[in-house]
């Protein structure tokens, strides 16, 4: 479902950091915890799975993202935002809802309306 493949990626202006040869492959159903020091590049992975990199976040990538058979990096956001919710580290610090379920379900509650403003735009 999730399958990253030889993934390279740092941050514009950043040098030598980020992502190297990195590979990770999630089946459905899977739940799967990514752990590692600060600064490893958890967030960056995330990143990569939900498109905010290479939309939001500029830089240098290599490499393949798929998620459910798309291209994350040639599929618009509220495209791939209708398989991945990402919420943040601080179940009460979201930036729609006071929880994470919650979070999750507000992306498919107004994907309707999302789609349109994104035509309309
Ligand atoms: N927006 C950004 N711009 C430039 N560098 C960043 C940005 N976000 C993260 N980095 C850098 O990318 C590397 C990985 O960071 P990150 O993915 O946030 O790690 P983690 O989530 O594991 O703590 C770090 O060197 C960090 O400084
Ligand atoms: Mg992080």
């Amino acid at each position: 479902m999730i399958e990253l493949k030889n993934v390279t990626f740092s941050y514009s202006g950043q040098g030598d950091g980020g992502l190297k040869n990195f590979s990770l492959s999630v089946r459905s159903g899977e739940c799967i915890l990514l752990c590692g020091r600060s600064g490893c590049g958890k967030t960056t992975v995330t990143r990569l799975v939900n498109g905010l990199i290479p939309h939001f976040f500029i830089g240098e990538l290599t490499g393949s993202v798929m998620v459910n058979g798309m291209e994350v990096a040639r599929t618009p956001l509220y495209r791939t935002a209708e398989k991945i919710g990402s919420v943040f580290q601080n179940p009460r610090t979201q930036f729609f809802n006071v929880d994470t379920d919650s979070e999750i379900a507000f992306g498919l509650k107004t994907r309707h309306f999302l789609r349109r403003s994104c035509a309309v735009g």
